[in-house]
């Protein structure tokens, strides 16, 4: 707690700070003509006054150099801050007038502009920032030829093209930051004449050639960054042993191979050394003449090195943060001298480590201390020794090994322990006693382990306890809720758990609880309503769900899917006002249509599939929200009547024009946990279009839309207003009564990829629209009365015969060979049909993932006030935090929506 404690005040002074130095107050008076052209500006600036601190503020009572944002020389405005104002639209021209402009600060608006070309005229300018303006168009280069220019920032506006000048004036610039935008061309030589320069980051643009020696001339750069380009030097065509002043080193993500030069490690002033995702290879050399204090920050992760790390690698004394994980490295020093104090972050992760390093056992007395390691992905066997004698370990990765047999009684007794991850090994029992445990663990994830017998419930202090994922089968204790006072997330999923959910659980304060498929049975206690995520899905509870959800309910998740549920659908969950997915699928629920949910605007995910629903949909009173919904499954169930259009055109999120690309689905169990950069878990998408691929949990990025009203009883004819669907993915009408034509509309769902309309009584032809639907990957009409020639189309010589059979007058390919008309009819081929009807998505697994957050952070002095190492340090956090509980990145990372769906082809 007291890290938590640290972290959240080490960013409050950070902030604090900040304000201040905004804050100070200005004497000078304004010049008249001043104020009226930052009134005349003020006109001329389209923003959002809700959204706005300091432009409102501004009018003519008081001094404008008084305004918010606005600084003063002689009645001159030299200084303008309106970042993050919400202006929208481009700088009109009488921006042209504040020539006496020394500092502007236009960051975080949407100016959606070009660059004006004028502000190479404000002849004492010395800081330029349009950071995330959302500028494009090409940036005048002559702007970089302002001799008093010392710091320009236009990183973060994707479109904005342009290329560095030659630099032939610009000594006085020290800080150029065009990373992540469209930069290209190459890097001039004459780069090597900004003398003052300290920082300089290039990444995520486009440059491309060598970089160039002169680099070697800027001896006070402190930050290089250079990823993310196409720069193509070999590594040791610079003279790095010239960068005597050279603090930070940056070559992130760049094509740079060969060996890593001990040269590197040896510059005199370098206190960062990054030189993650390339592709250099070898062994690392031995630091045997090498004893750098300042070097505190090594990343070499996501390289190909090998071999043992050397243990003189801890002749660097001043190492603070070692990162070499995602490498093949073999082994790892500890039993070596230990010279560095305290290690505050070892990631070693996803490497080949064993635990037999040297052969010999570890002295573990002498091990370095460290405050947080890292070694998921390698192949121990054991608990590392050296462990033992950790006194300031704070969070301790050890998922994905290959550790077996008991959890050793010791590590609950690592005072200092915060955070411990074992999941993904094959441990089988922990070691008594458990009892009188002083432990302060605040997180434990033992996910996906043999673990067995009783659920190990001795954690009092814990908010993050993780047990699925095992062969734990015990009933769940009378008394548990005394021992979890402060669990935020709790889950006992997917292992063998028997007998009723105790009633005690009303005691967990948690904002998660998850218990599905294990065999609980009895009724759903009436007290979970203060959570916000209740997962029972996939056990035998019977009875009805308690309709007792007050005008506190928080809950956004109810998945209560795949039990014996019967009764009514809960009036009372109107109350809960957060909802967005309600799973009650599988169940034996009785009840018409639920129109209460109508006016609960969050909702975006509604399953009833399977039960015994009935009577209409629509509800005629509510004009039906649900601008959000991007899932209805009312498959299996008795409704009936006619769909009204109108009912449906409130569904705003399926008729989003997206651009048009199809939705990826992703294995988000195994390939979130691969270990790697953050990007790398949005990396591999997976389509439902394979055949036979049978995906476990499946996660839907972003925005995955389905309608399901299969074998009901609907009738009537298909609304024409579902074409309006622009963004659906997936339509199944089957196995209902709906008559008339296939609406010709239907050519606007340009996302759709499985459409199914079978078993119906649609007559007429089908639309030639259809065939424009490119990313179409399972089409079945099957069993209607439609006529006609199938349309020809790339698309549609992909589908299966089985796809049209069984309607009385459609002919031409696939289902006859020639074009010719009359052929006899094919016969129903219900058999065929059924088995190629792929992609059934079943909706065992609908949840939305849960949400942790629990800070991270120490305070390491002066370099919190570096902005470079604060925004670095937010990144690495994150990925730490990641690294070690992978669901809160999918919380955090991804702001939207989170859906698995565990999807298995029908056989
Ligand atoms: C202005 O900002 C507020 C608060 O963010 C927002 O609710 C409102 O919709 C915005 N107004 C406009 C016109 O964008
Ligand atoms: C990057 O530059 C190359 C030419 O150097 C060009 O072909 C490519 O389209 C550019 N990429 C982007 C994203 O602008
Ligand atoms: C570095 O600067 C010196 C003079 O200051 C110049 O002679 C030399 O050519 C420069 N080196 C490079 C590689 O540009
Ligand atoms: C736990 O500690 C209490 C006193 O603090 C003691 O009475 C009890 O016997 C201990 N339990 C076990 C199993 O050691
Ligand atoms: C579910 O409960 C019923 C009786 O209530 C029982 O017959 C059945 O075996 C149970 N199923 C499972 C999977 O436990
Ligand atoms: C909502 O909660 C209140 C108590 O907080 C309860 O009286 C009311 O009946 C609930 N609403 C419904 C529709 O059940
Ligand atoms: C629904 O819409 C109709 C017409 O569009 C309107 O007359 C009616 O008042 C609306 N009902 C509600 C509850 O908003
Ligand atoms: C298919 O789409 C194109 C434009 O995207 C349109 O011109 C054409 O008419 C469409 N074809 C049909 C049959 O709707």
């Amino acid at each position: 707690m007291r890290t938590l404690l640290h972290f959240f005040l080490f960013m409050m002074t950070i902030n604090l700070i900040q304000l201040y130095f905004e804050a100070i107050p200005v004497q000078s008076r304004c010049d008249e003509d001043q104020q009226s052209l930052l009134l005349r500006l003020k006109e001329t600036f389209i923003f959002n006054s809700s959204r706005s601190s300091k432009l409102i503020y501004w009018n003519s009572s008081t001094d404008c150099c008084s305004w918010a944002g606005v600084r003063c020389t002689d009645g001159l405005v030299t200084r303008l801050d309106i970042s993050g104002e919400s202006i929208s639209g481009p700088i009109h021209q009488s921006f042209a007038k504040l020539q006496s402009l020394s500092v502007l600060i236009l960051d975080d608006n949407d100016i959606s502009a070009p660059v004006p070309g004028f502000f190479a005229n404000f002849s004492s300018l010395t800081s330029l920032s349009l950071r995330g303006c959302n500028l494009y168009g090409t940036f005048p280069e002559e702007i970089f030829q302002v001799t008093t220019l010392q710091e320009v920032d236009l990183s973060d506006n994707p479109r904005l093209q342009g290329s560095l000048p030659e630099f032939l004036n610009n000594g006085s610039l020290q800080y150029l930051d065009l990373s992540s935008s469209k930069f290209s061309g190459f890097l001039p030589k004459s780069i090597g004449n900004l003398k003052m320069l300290s920082e300089l980051d290039l990444s995520g643009c486009n440059f491309t050639g060598s970089i160039p020696n002169s680099v070697a001339n800027l001896t006070q750069l402190n930050f290089l960054e250079l990823s993310l380009n196409s720069f193509n030097s070999p590594i040791d065509s610079i003279h790095w042993e010239n960068l005597v002043n050279l603090e930070f080193l940056e070559l992130y993500s760049n094509l740079l191979h060969g060996s890593i030069p001990l040269s590197l490690f040896s510059l005199p002033v370098l206190k960062d050394l990054i030189l993650s995702q390339n592709q250099f290879s070898g062994q690392l050399p031995e630091f045997a003449n090498i004893s750098s204090n300042l070097l505190w920050n090594i990343d070499l992760s996501g390289n190909y090195l090998e071999g043992p790390i050397p243990t003189s690698i801890f002749n660097l004394r001043g190492l603070l943060w070692l990162q070499l994980s995602s490498n093949h490295f073999s082994g790892f020093p500890f039993n070596g001298p230990q010279q560095p104090k305290n290690l505050f972050f070892l990631d070693l992760s996803n490497n080949n480590l064993l635990d037999d390093y040297n052969g010999s056992s570890p002295t573990s007395s002498s091990f370095l201390q460290i405050y947080n390691l890292v070694l998921s992905s390698n192949k121990l066997r054991a608990f590392p020794d050296f462990l033992r004698n950790q006194s300031r370990l704070t969070y301790l990765d050890l998922s994905e090994n290959q550790i077996q047999g008991e959890i050793p009684n010791w590590i609950w007794k690592l005072n200092s322990l915060l955070a411990l991850n074992l999941s993904y090994n094959s441990l089988t029992t922990l070691q008594g006693p458990l009892h009188n445990l002083t432990s302060n663990l605040l997180a434990l994830d033992l996910r996906s382990n043999n673990l067995q017998g009783k659920i190990p419930l001795f954690l009092s202090s814990a908010t993050y306890l993780d047990y699925s994922r095992n062969n734990f089968s015990s009933t769940i204790p009378a008394d548990i809720g005394n021992f979890l006072p402060s669990t935020a997330f709790f889950s006992l999923s997917s292992n063998n758990l028997h007998g009723i959910i105790p009633p005690s659980i009303c005691n967990v304060s948690g904002l998660v609880l998850d218990l599905s498929n294990n065999s609980l049975s009895g009724m759903i206690p009436e007290c979970l309503t203060r959570l916000s995520v209740l997962n029972l899905r996939r056990n035998n509870l019977t009875g009805p769900i308690p309709d007792k959800f007050n005008e506190f309910c928080g809950l956004q998740t109810l998945d209560l899917s795949r039990n014996q549920i019967q009764g009514q659908f809960p009036k009372s969950l109107v109350n809960c006002t957060q909802l967005e997915v309600v799973n009650l699928g599988n169940n034996q629920i009785t009840d018409t249509f639920p129109c209460l949910l109508k006016n609960i605007s969050t909702l975006c995910v509604l399953v009833l599939r399977s039960n015994k629903f009935y009577g209409r949909i629509g509800c005629p009173e509510a004009n039906g929200t649900w601008p959000m919904l991007q899932i209805i499954d009312l498959a299996y169930n008795n409704l009936s009547g006619e769909i009204a259009g109108t009912s449906l055109t409130t569904w705003k999120a399926m008729m989003v024009d997206k651009d048009g690309s199809p939705v990826h689905f992703e294995f988000s169990y195994h390939q979130v946990r691969r270990r790697g950069p953050i990007s790398d878990y949005y990396g591999d998408a997976v389509t439902i279009t394979s055949k036979g691929l049978e995906m476990d949990l499946v996660k839907i990025r972003n925005f995955f839309t389905l309608i399901d009203f299969s074998c009901n009883e609907f009738n009537g004819s298909i609304p024409e207003e579902m074409g309006e669907f622009k963004s659906l993915h997936v339509l199944n009408l089957s196995c209902n009564a709906f008559t008339g034509e296939i609406p010709s509309s239907f050519g606007n769902m340009r996302v759709l990829e499985s459409l199914d309309l079978s078993k119906n009584n649609l007559s007429g032809q089908i639309p030639p629209q259809l065939a424009n639907l490119t990313f179409l990957s399972f089409l079945n009409l099957s069993n209607n009365q439609l006529v006609g020639r199938i349309p020809t189309s790339t698309q549609f010589s992909t589908f299966p015969k089985a796809s049209f059979a069984g309607n009385k007058g459609l002919w031409g390919p696939p289902l006859t060979a020639d074009d010719k008309a009359g052929l006899p009819v094919p016969p129903a081929a219900s058999n065929e049909s059924r088995q190629s009807s792929g992609h059934e998505i079943n909706w065992d697994l609908i949840s939305v993932e849960i949400g942790f957050v629990f800070g991270f952070g120490v305070a390491i002095g002066s370099l919190a006030f570096y902005k470079r190492w604060r925004n670095w340090y937010y990144k690495a956090t994150l990925n730490i935090i990641f690294k070690m509980f992978p669901q809160l990145h999918q919380r955090l990372g991804n702001r939207g929506r989170h859906v698995y769906i565990n999807q298995r082809r029908r056989r």
